[in-house]
Order: C-alpha cells, then sequence, then structure tokens
C-alpha cells in the first residue's frame, strides 16, 4: 500500500519537474536525435496483465449469451484467465430430478475455458436458493437428505475432475449460509441436516477431489462487521475441526450509493484469514449505480465505481493470501442488477456495445503498478 501511495505521488510529481526544468530555457535538441515522446498509455488486455501478476483474473459467465453472443465470447476470452458459471452449476438446472444431472450447459462453459486456457471456480455446491422443487419440497428424513446432498457434491465434483482433469480448480462449497443479523440461515440443509451439513459439504467435495481450492463463500462481509465477525467464526470453527477448507470468498456486490469498505478494513479482515491458514478471494465484485430517467452513468458515479474496482483489485495484490479477483459479469448488456435493483444498472467493466469504461482502466492502471 505504502508502495501504491508513493507511486502515486511519484507520478504527480514528475511532470511538475519536467515543467519546472522547461521554465525559460533556451537549448534545444538536435532533431534527428531526439527521441518520440513516450505517450503511450498502459493498456489491457486485462488477462496478460494479471498473468504477470501472478492473478487469477475472472468473471461469473451467462452460458446462454456465451453461446449466442460471439462479441461476448471474443471479449471474454481476451480479458480474463478464468471463469465461474453464473447459474449453470447451481442445483436447479443441474439437477431436474434426483436421477439426473444437466450437465451440457456447464460442460460449455469448462469446454469454453479449457480451449482458451482459463480456469473454472465451480459455483456453487450447496444454496439456500434456486434449488428444484424436488428439492424445495423436501420434507423426508435426515439421512436421506444427507445421502442426496452427499452424492450430489461427490458425483458434480468428482465428474469435472474426470472430464476436464485440472480445469476446475476451486469450489464455491457453501453458499450464504450466515443471515445479515450473523446466525445460522435456515435452509432445507440447515432445518434438515442441521448445522453439521457444512463440514459435512467440504468433506465430501475433499473426497471427490483432494486438489481443488474449497472455499466458504458469501456477501457483505467484505470490509468487517458482525456478519463478517459471524462467518469468521463459523470458518476458524472448521478450520479447528479439522475441516478441508481453503479460502473464503468475499462476493463484494458494491453501490456507488454507499462507501465501500476502506482499504484498511479490507486488509485487515484479509489478514485474518491469512493468520489460521486461510486464502481469500474476491469472488464477484460488481459496483451497481442508481441510473437517471436517461439510464446513463454520470461521469462521477463512473469515477466512483473506477476507484471501488481498482481499491479492491489493488488490497488483492497487497495482501498474499488473495490472489484471485473476480467479476460478476463483464458486461452491462448481461448482468442481474436491472431485474433485480429497479432503476441500478451499468456495474460492470464494459458498457452494453463492449466499450471499456473508467473501471477497466482503473484495473489496467493498478495491474501495471510495480509490485
Ligand atoms: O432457470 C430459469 C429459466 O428456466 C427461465 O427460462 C428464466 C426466465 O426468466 O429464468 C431462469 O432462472 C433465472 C436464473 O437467474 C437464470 O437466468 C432465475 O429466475 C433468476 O433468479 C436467476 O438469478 C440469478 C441469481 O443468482 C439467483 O440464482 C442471477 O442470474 C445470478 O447472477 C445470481 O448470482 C448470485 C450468486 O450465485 C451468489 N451471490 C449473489 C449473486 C447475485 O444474486
Amino acid at each position: 500500500m505504502m508502495r501504491r501511495l508513493l507511486g502515486l505521488l511519484l507520478l504527480t510529481a514528475i511532470p511538475l519537474l519536467l515543467v519546472g526544468c522547461d521554465s525559460g530555457g533556451t537549448a534545444e535538441l538536435p532533431e534527428e536525435e531526439a527521441d518520440p515522446p513516450d505517450t503511450e498509455e498502459p493498456s489491457g488486455p486485462l488477462r496478460g496483465l494479471a498473468a504477470d501478476r501472478g492473478l487469477t483474473l475472472g468473471t461469473a459467465v451467462d452460458v446462454g449469451a456465451l453461446m449466442n453472443d460471439s462479441q461476448y465470447a471474443d471479449v471474454l476470452a481476451r480479458e480474463f484467465n478464468a471463469v465461474t458459471p453464473e447459474n449453470a452449476m447451481k442445483w436447479n438446472p443441474l439437477r431436474p430430478s434426483r436421477d439426473t444431472f444437466a450437465f451440457e450447459q456447464p460442460d460449455s462453459l469448462v469446454a469454453f475455458a479449457s480451449r482458451n486456457d482459463m480456469s473454472v471456480r465451480g459455483h456453487t455446491l450447496v444454496w439456500h436458493q434456486q434449488l428444484p422443487d424436488w428439492i424445495e419440497n423436501y420434507r423426508g428424513q435426515e439421512d436421506t437428505l444427507k445421502a442426496i446432498l452427499g452424492n450430489h457434491i461427490k458425483t458434480v465434483v468428482n465428474y469435472y475432475e474426470e472430464e476436464y482433469p485440472d480445469q476446475v480448480t476451486r469450489w464455491d462449497v457453501v453458499n450464504e449460509a450466515i443471515n445479515d443479523n450473523g446466525e445460522r440461515r435456515g435452509s432445507i440443509w440447515q432445518e434438515t441436516i442441521g448445522p453439521e451439513y457444512i463440514a459435512l459439504a467440504f468433506q465430501w467435495a475433499n473426497e471427490a477431489n483432494p486438489d481443488a481450492q474449497l472455499y466458504y463463500n458469501d456477501y457483505s462481509i467484505a470490509g468487517g462487521g458482525s456478519k463478517s465477525d459471524a462467518v469468521y467464526d463459523l470458518v476458524s470453527g472448521l478450520v479447528n475441526d479439522g475441516v478441508p477448507i481453503d479460502g473464503v470468498g468475499f462476493q463484494s456486490h458494491l453501490s456507488t450509493e454507499y462507501d465501500a469498505p476502506s482499504d484498511q478494513d479490507l486488509v485487515d479482515n484479509m489478514q485474518q484469514y491469512q493468520s489460521i491458514g486461510l486464502n481469500v478471494a474476491i469472488t464477484e465484485l460488481d459496483v451497481r449505480i442508481p441510473l437517471g430517467s436517461d439510464d446513463e452513468p454520470s461521469n462521477d458515479q463512473l469515477q466512483t465505481q473506477a476507484d471501488y474496482y481498482s481499491r479492491f483489485l489493488n488490497t488483492c495484490l497487497f495482501v498474499s493470501n488473495c490472489s484471485d479477483f473476480r467479476t460478476w459479469g463483464f458486461t452491462d448488456a448481461e448482468s442481474w442488477i436491472p431485474s433485480t435493483y429497479e432503476g441500478y444498472g451499468a456495474a460492470l467493466l464494459f458498457d452494453e456495445q463492449y466499450n471499456k469504461k473508467p473501471a477497466y482502466d482503473a484495473l489496467v492502471d493498478v495491474l501495471y503498478q510495480d509490485e
């Protein structure tokens, strides 16, 4: 962080020094020997810059858009070295019935990732949302649901390791198990199996692929506070019990309406996980903007958005236990925000026409800075 500040100060000071040198000077450089001024601006693609920093730089992918929009596919492959299926690996699309696994949609993404040298973060094995009716309405025995969950996790994790070896390197094993008030969230899993479903889920995933990095993933936990503390308690309890967990995903759905967590809070929060041997990842970053009647973000809003994106990336690069930074989609043409938050949008790095936004340039700048 200090280096970044020094870097910023130097960047600001150099032009001032040059202006100072120039004042009143009469000497002229010999025309033919003068080097052309170095005016090259830092630019993308992001994935090459990320590779130089040892960073996994990913985004959530809508498989429908990937299949139907060649520009979506081109920009995705050009800019990112990792993907997360936005929906295709969730229970509802993947498990139409107890006896059926619908692997076609997620397979098309994993195959795309393989062709384009991208890793995949599996998302998500246990969640309270997007469950098929046959699970949502389950009212049977604890042992049966336990067997169904165990079978699901082992089958899915094992399938990807066998069909696409080493491609799905990380899994969001358990998603959003803590409520905003810090208590365990009620769900079919919690109510039927009990709180131990979380430890069991990690154990089953680890059995199926001992090499995969296994994460707990949640929102509103990046910058501290009571929910963040509750997640830390849960996760440190798992570590103490010897449960195979490798990290915690900070989803990070932000809005320009609210302050982002401070750099210091983010660093402290990330480092508390480092102290118990865990990695952290920024798994779902987006920064939604309240739009006016013209549906266009203002320059100020775009600058605030760029600032939030760059601070999160900068912090991830600063701590040694974060090397995985992902946005929840990359083009405003495909984002969950407008249908969920009426009047909000423009949350991502590219606009609806795939033009780069200030947030994109801000990430380029961060990636260009010296380590
Ligand atoms: O599956 C149906 C499909 O059959 C139907 O044709 C279509 C028509 O509307 O709806 C489809 O389901 C929708 C699904 O997205 C796929 O488009 C669901 O109604 C809709 O609720 C679902 O929203 C997703 C949401 O999770 C809930 O699963 C969003 O796209 C997705 O961005 C969002 O992602 C979550 C992360 O997984 C976890 N963290 C929070 C994040 C944002 O909510």
